[in-house]
């Protein structure tokens, strides 16, 4: 089966075509994204309105052009999956609204995809791995674990109480005056700082919970920043590289514990660590969680960079997995601002 997927729910504007075997394996036919990084450029953050904007002027040949790179006609995909939430209203509306009017105008199943399952399966997509794993997922809105049993079973172990991790590294970049996105700008200032110069706290480290809280780390780091400002190129170089290896620290030793879970939850099970979000570009972090996994005795997945942000082709995949489950949607389906993995309505479709 081939299928088109659609994502609008943040700040890129996104089309691809996957292709899903009778036996599970999947292949991308095209993937095409166009980030909205320049139109949010002056606001240092996204704009709900003007991101559904672009997604408005840009999604309709995004679609054509992922068309075009597969080689098809859209008439020829078995279904449309776009995502249906969770995210900025504005935008998801465009995707799932333009999913719905291909779905009809062509008599194709709609299947409505949770984003957030589009991350939980793409290990699926790129390593054909099996039921059940561990998912990190770490992005601009999202920090949790979630143990992964099948198709629209999952369990969710851990979230963040405040900001999310990649939040966390935009807002450290913002008050260091570096640019949006901040992740990338911190992980290249920490290169060359001095991890070691400021002791920065690790929130909710000590309970025996797999949480997340950063917003007090942020605090510290501002604190920390106004006491030496004006700052010289070492401070803000020696800030990145403290503010990264708690960060680092916070994520491994959380992982460690999620594993240990995952191990006496599931003993039959080979333990596995999935990331996605765009954190998981973070070398330092990616280290630190192969460090983890390796003493762990799991198996550690990083699906390829491009795929752990986000994409048309996890929102395809989802889409795949479901209608090979004969799940769809029918046109009357809402979009949603919020939607957990674990809330009711995300169906267990399959128990693994
Ligand atoms: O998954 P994503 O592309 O978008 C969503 O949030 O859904 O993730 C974007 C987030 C941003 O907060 C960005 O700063 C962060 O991922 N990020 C990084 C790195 N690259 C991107 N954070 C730390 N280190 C990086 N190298
Ligand atoms: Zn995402």
């Amino acid at each position: 089966m081939r299928l088109l997927g659609i994502e609008t729910s943040c700040d890129e504007t996104a089309a691809a075509i996957v292709e899903r075997d009778d036996a599970g394996h999947g292949r991308i036919l095209s993937n095409i994204v166009r980030s909205q990084l320049d139109e949010h450029a002056p606001y240092g953050g996204v704009v709900p309105e003007l991101a559904a904007r672009a997604h408005v002027s840009h999604l309709d040949h995004i679609i054509a052009r992922a068309a075009a790179e597969a080689g098809i006609l859209l008439s020829e995909v078995d279904a449309i999956a776009a995502t249906a939430g969770p995210g900025l209203i504005g935008g998801v509306l465009v995707g799932l609204t333009t999913a719905k009017a291909l779905a009809a105008a062509l008599g194709k199943p709609l299947i409505a995809v949770n984003h957030l399952e589009g991350h939980a399966l793409t290990a699926r997509l790129t390593d054909g791995l099996q039921f059940p794993y561990q998912l990190l997922l770490v992005s601009g809105g999202h920090s949790q674990f979630v143990l992964v049993r099948g198709v629209g079973d999952y369990e969710r172990w851990g979230t963040t109480i405040d900001d999310a991790l990649g939040e966390a590294f935009d807002k450290v970049a913002k008050l260091l005056g570096l640019g949006n996105p901040g992740g990338p700008e911190v992980e290249s200032q920490a290169k060359s700082g001095d991890a070691s110069r400021f002791k920065f706290p690790r929130p909710l480290l000590r309970e025996d919970r797999l949480d997340f809280s950063f917003s007090g780390l942020k605090t510290a780091v501002r604190l920390a920043a106004e006491q030496i400002a004006p700052l010289t190129p070492k401070d803000v170089a020696d800030i990145c590289a403290s503010f990264q290896l708690a960060v680092t620290d916070i994520v491994t030793t959380r992982s460690a514990s999620a594993l240990a879970r995952f191990r006496a939850d599931l003993p039959d099970a080979t333990p596995t660590l999935v990331v996605a979000g765009g954190v998981a570009a973070n070398k330092a972090i990616g280290d630190g969680l192969r460090r983890v996994a390796a003493e762990g005795g799991a198996t550690l997945i990083v699906p390829p960079i491009p795929l752990c942000t986000d994409n048309g082709a996890m929102i395809a995949w989802a889409g795949a997995e479901r209608l090979a489950l004969h799940e769809t949607n029918g046109l009357d389906v809402s979009a949603k601002a919020r939607w957990p993995l674990d809330s009711a309505d995300m169906g267990r479709v399959h128990a693994a």
